[in-house]
């Protein structure tokens, strides 16, 4: 039997997970996301052609792979609509191969009021947030007043529903004094049509994964955003409000934890954030901007340019503990071609002592002083090498040193965006 394998961020997001779930989604049944929504910005690039995923699994490509979006996703059906109708254009098909949670809950234009609003409020101690509502519709969801897919599905209660909702949030914005009020029924005349044009995806995903289990079938599941935005174990506040670590597959699809066979950790070879938040490697010179301008580090789904700084070891090595993850995939290893020198954060220094855990309190990490190790660099480049043979020494030895650091084995290395610039240890 093939082993389920869990794919998960290591970093703050961004790591190159959709290339990855992409070029192992060819070898399972089905690809399912199970946590965020279209916060999420997956880039994969085939035969240079470039598509941007935010909802739909990275799996979608294959012709031959399912796949499921769980019900730990929230799910806005606009984006979902806008997305099919993208990919359907690329001459790949969504019918019979995309499924939806009917448990999965709704994000309403009245979450991005709201979202606005708290940053608004939260002013030098915003999130920097996607701003698609992503936090307000996991607050209704846990505050048990979400609307969920099911909800969406009956259109005898949905007006209602909202209507309803709606005044609760109108309530809530006069109440931050927040200069709009919103008006339900174009919401109810949305939401009706956008009902209709996604009921052919809808099903109980949880039963759908569960039987594919038992029929023998293997699933690779895709984790959005990362480790150090997990809600529990990322950089509180500064995270995204769901469970992106590979615990969350189990709660976010409605599958038993022993079915999550093999987890796979994706880091980039430094480092980048998007957002507001402590990053104690951020390269706030120079070389921060070659980082970034070199690895073309601006948010698939916002634009916005991410900070970019050197590989940080302590954060990594917490992430890849919290995953229990099995082995790694190194990306953008290219994007460092061009340094004499790499540093490496070996350890936090805090108050003149180094620290031996990674700080929950995020205004600790904002301040602990990250220990470099000077890596020699190649100074060639090594763009679409697919053989770890070919890689120069000084590259190799880089990519030793991190995995002897992180106790983990290399299982893939990528040399650049293709799914073709990939060394497969
Ligand atoms: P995800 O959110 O983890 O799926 O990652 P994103 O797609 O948001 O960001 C990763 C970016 O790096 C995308 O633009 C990819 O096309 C690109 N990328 C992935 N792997 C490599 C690589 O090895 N080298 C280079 N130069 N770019 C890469
Ligand atoms: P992928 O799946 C990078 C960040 C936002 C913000 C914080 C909270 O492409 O790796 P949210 O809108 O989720 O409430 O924002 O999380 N963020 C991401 N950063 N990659 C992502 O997804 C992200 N999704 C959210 O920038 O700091
Ligand atoms: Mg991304």
């Amino acid at each position: 039997m093939k082993k389920n394998l869990a794919i998960v961020g290591l970093q703050y997001g961004d790591e190159g997970k959709g290339k990855i779930v992409d070029i192992l989604s060819e070898r399972y049944d089905v690809v399912a996301r199970y946590q965020g929504g279209h916060n999420a910005g997956h880039t994969v690039i085939i035969g240079g052609k470039r598509h941007v995923l935010h909802l739909v699994p990275s799996g979608i490509f294959h012709p031959n792979t399912k796949c499921v979006i769980g019900s730990g996703v929230v799910l806005d059906p606009l984006a979902l609509i806008e997305e099919t109708q993208a990919i359907e254009k690329t001459g790949s098909h969504v019918k019979d191969r995309l499924f939806v949670s009917n448990r999965c809950h709704i994000i309403l234009p009245y979450h991005r009021v709201q979202e606005a609003a708290i940053e608004l409020q939260l002013g030098e101690r915003r999130i920097g947030t996607t701003s698609r509502g992503i936090g307000p519709a996991y607050e209704d969801k846990m505050g048990r007043r979400g609307l969920r897919m099911c909800d969406l599905m009956d259109a005898s209660t949905l007006r209602e529903k909202i209507r309803q909702r709606v005044e609760e949030k109108n309530r809530l914005l006069a109440a931050l004094k927040y200069p709009q009020t919103i008006d339900p029924e174009p919401i109810c005349d949305a939401y009706s049509a956008y009902a209709d044009q996604i009921r052919g995806f809808v099903i109980d995903t949880s039963h759908y994964l569960n039987q594919q289990i038992r029929a023998g079938k293997s699933i690779l599941f895709e984790g959005a955003q990362a480790t150090l935005l997990d809600i529990d174990h990322g950089s509180y506040p500064f995270v995204t409000s769901s469970s992106a670590a590979a615990g969350g597959a189990a709660t976010g699809l409605g599958i038993g934890p022993k079915h999550i066979h093999q987890v796979l950790g994706i880091t980039k070879a430094y480092l980048t954030r998007v957002g507001s938040g402590p990053c104690p490697t951020e390269a706030l010179d120079a070389r921060g901007d070659e980082l970034r301008n070199r690895g073309v580090e601006f948010g698939s789904t916002t634009g916005r340019p991410r900070r970019c700084g050197w590989f940080d070891g302590p954060a990594a090595k917490y992430a890849a503990s919290i995953n229990s993850v099995d082995s790694i995939v190194v990306t953008k290893l290219d994007v460092l071609d061009t340094f004499k020198e790499i540093p490496f954060c070996v350890d936090y220094k805090y108050k003149g002592s180094l620290l031996n855990e990674f700080p929950a309190d995020a205004e600790i990490l904002a301040k602990v002083e990250p220990a470099y190790k000077q890596i020699r660099g190649w100074n060639t480049s090594i763009a679409a090498t697919r053989e770890w043979s070919k890689l120069p020494q000084a590259a190799q030895d880089y990519l030793k040193f991190l995995s002897d650091y992180l106790e983990t084995p290399i299982a893939m290395v990528s040399t650049g965006s293709d799914r073709d610039e990939t060394i497969h240890m």
